[in-house]
């Protein structure tokens, strides 16, 4: 029997869908270095708090950041589609908190970040599908990508 022309174009078809599936699911993962020129740095000494919170000048760097690194998995504007988790759920808790109850909240999702931001998660079969971040990543720069993420969280419960 022959089969009708449109059936053997089937494979190529389903190929184009799945690279374009993958390409989605994956968006660019290449890491791209964050210039924090602008920010006071850190320093020596790595902190886990991050020292830039309410700095708007590291929010502004960090949006840019995200946007380069992150986006294509967590979602624009860090509204994630499902693909990776919601990054504004990792502080979300600590919004309606009081001051001081608030700083420790916040100082636990920055340890949080900065350990699977800089060194990636691995899933159930030992495939990294959170890439790590250490190679190209400062720490002015991990703290200016959370301090975009907690602006972004804090706008959006308000
Ligand atoms: C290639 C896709 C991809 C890119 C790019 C990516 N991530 Fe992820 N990320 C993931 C996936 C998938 C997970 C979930 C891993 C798991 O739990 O198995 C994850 C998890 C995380 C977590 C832990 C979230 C939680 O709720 O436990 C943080 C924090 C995180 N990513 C930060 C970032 C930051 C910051 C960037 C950009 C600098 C980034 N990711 C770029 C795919 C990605």
């Amino acid at each position: 029997m022959k089969f009708p022309i449109y059936w053997r174009s089937l494979p190529i078809g389903l190929l184009v869908i799945f690279v374009s599936l993958k390409a989605l699911a994956h968006g660019d993962v290449t890491p791209h270095p964050i210039d924090t020129s602008g920010l006071k740095p850190v320093g020596q000494t790595s902190v886990d708090a991050n020292p830039y919170r309410g700095n708007e000048k590291a929010v502004a760097i960090g949006a840019e950041g995200y946007m380069h690194n992150c986006a294509g998995c967590h979602g624009l504007n860090a509204v994630s589609g499902g693909v990776a988790p919601d990054l504004l759920a990792l502080a979300r808790d600590c919004v309606g908190m009081k001051a001081a109850e608030q700083a420790a909240c916040l100082k636990e999702s920055d340890e949080y970040f900065k350990d699977i931001t800089l060194h990636g998660k691995k899933n159930g079969e030992g495939r990294f599908t959170m890439p790590a971040y250490g190679s190209v990543f400062t720490d002015e720069a991990v703290w200016a990508v959370k301090s975009y993420l907690d602006a972004r969280t804090f706008e959006m419960n308000r």
